[in-house]
């Protein structure tokens, strides 16, 4: 029988002490897009299960072995989204929005699920946010998209991040290009791993992206995207790169960067980080020049990127001090007079100061409660007992300085000014 009391593998809880760095980090993700221009869209969680396989692609990782699928009581085969991008194109479709807003800017955030094999930063359930930007063909998106990705960490002050980016090319570009690595390919089919061998028929951009030691050597040789791109596509490249240039984002160009999923066309990029160890992308994305017409859309281009919030929380947590919120009273009352008096003490300084108060209501030993004001580490302690409420003084105790000192009830909001 299940262990019920048991939570799922590759799940986890976020618990009490550890939620202020995840609210810190979603309030960061709404000011900093904001700031760009870009609005929030909520999807829901599930969608059909063909929406994802048309997208993402039928031979990925993602569609022939990850997904949470299931066939609902009324016959219909849903899946829990293993990323965004195909529902937001989803909804951009079913709500025409390229008649009302040319220029659609949006980013997101919320649980995401695959069912991968779990190990540090990589999880069944996990939370993705991203960015996506529909309409424009131009190499100033691209360039804002990627700046956008690069900054977020940045101003986030993780320094160890590197930027690999390449481009893929489009259809035309590409079509001439896998011809190429094909027939560079064949000659070492019997040398290639079995997922390798099924990906020359199906899709062989997919081997060069390759973990597997072996073929990695084999792929060193191997044609490069770059020299098979028409000259729409190489100036499109060279743009973006010349965009990023100016405003002095660093990367490296990666010509064996080619994403997991299959709606991608031109650039792509990823943003890795050793602070992560095996899975060690913060983030990833490129364009989708074709996606939204072949879900059935007008012909639009996009772009946008993902990235995943426990990854950026490792990555944060070396810091994790600066982003604590620490109580600034912890009240402690001994007797039955005294809670009474603390409840509304408490009470009115929230009220009057907007301060970040703890009442005990254990009834605890002074002790214990102070033991308690220690461990979550409160910044001034309230004493109240008999004696303060006959004096009217309360005992205010600087947990910092150590200082204690009597202050009249009166001024108590004074203090705190
Ligand atoms: P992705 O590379 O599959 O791209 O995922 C983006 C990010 O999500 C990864 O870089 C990683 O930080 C995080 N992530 C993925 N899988 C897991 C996991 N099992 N556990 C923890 N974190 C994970 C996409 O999802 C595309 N939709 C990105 C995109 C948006 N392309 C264009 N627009």
């Amino acid at each position: 029988m299940k262990n019920i009391i048991q939570n799922i593998k590759g799940t986890k809880d976020i618990s009490a002490d550890d939620t202020f760095i995840w609210q810190f980090v979603e309030k960061y993700i709404n000011d900093f897009f904001t700031k760009y221009g870009y609005s929030e869209v909520r999807t829901p969680t599930f969608e059909n299960t063909e929406l994802f396989i048309r997208s993402i692609g039928g031979d990925t990782d993602i569609v022939s072995k990850e997904m949470y699928s299931w066939v609902d009581q009324g016959n219909n085969k849903l899946t829990l989204r293993p990323e965004f991008t195909a529902s937001i194109v989803r909804h951009y479709i079913q709500n025409q929005i390229h008649k009302t807003n040319p220029a659609y800017k949006i980013y997101y955030s919320g649980s995401s699920f695959r069912r991968e094999r779990p190990q540090k930063g990589r999880f069944r359930e996990f939370r993705q946010f991203g960015v996506e930007a529909f309409g424009s063909k131009f190499p100033e998106q691209d360039a804002e998209i990627i700046s956008m990705a690069y900054n977020f960490y940045k101003n986030l002050d993780i320094t160890d991040i590197k930027l690999e980016l390449n481009t893929i090319g489009s259809k035309e570009s590409r079509k001439e290009y896998t011809i190429g690595l094909k027939k560079y390919l064949e000659k070492f089919k019997k040398d290639l791993s079995e997922t390798s061998r099924k990906r020359l028929d199906s899709n062989p951009l997919r081997i060069l992206d390759t973990k597997i030691d072996f073929e990695k050597e084999i792929i060193k040789d191997a044609p490069k995207i770059i020299d098979y791109l028409n000259k729409e596509d190489k100036n499109h490249f060279s743009c973006t790169l010349d965009f990023l240039d100016n405003i002095k984002i660093p990367y490296t160009v990666n010509n064996y960067l080619v994403r997991g999923l299959d709606y991608y066309s031109q650039t792509v990029f990823e943003i890795q980080s050793n602070l992560l160890g095996s899975q060690n992308a913060l983030c990833g994305g490129g364009r989708y020049d074709y996606l939204v017409e072949e879900l059935g859309g007008p012909s639009i281009p996009a772009i946008g990127f993902a990235a995943g919030i426990e990854r950026l929380i490792l990555a944060l947590s070396i810091n994790d001090v600066i982003f604590k919120k620490y109580p600034d009273i912890y009240m402690i009352s001994i007797g039955d007079n005294a809670v009474k008096y603390s409840f509304e003490i408490a009470d009115t300084l929230r009220k009057n100061k907007k301060l970040y108060i703890i009442n005990d209501n254990m009834r605890r030993t002074m002790k214990a409660q102070m033991k308690d004001a220690n461990r979550v580490m409160a910044k001034h302690v309230i004493i109240i007992g008999e004696e303060e409420i006959v004096s009217k003084q309360l005992t205010m105790k600087n947990m910092e300085t150590g200082d204690q000192e009597k202050i009249s009830i009166e001024n108590i909001i004074e203090y705190f000014k």
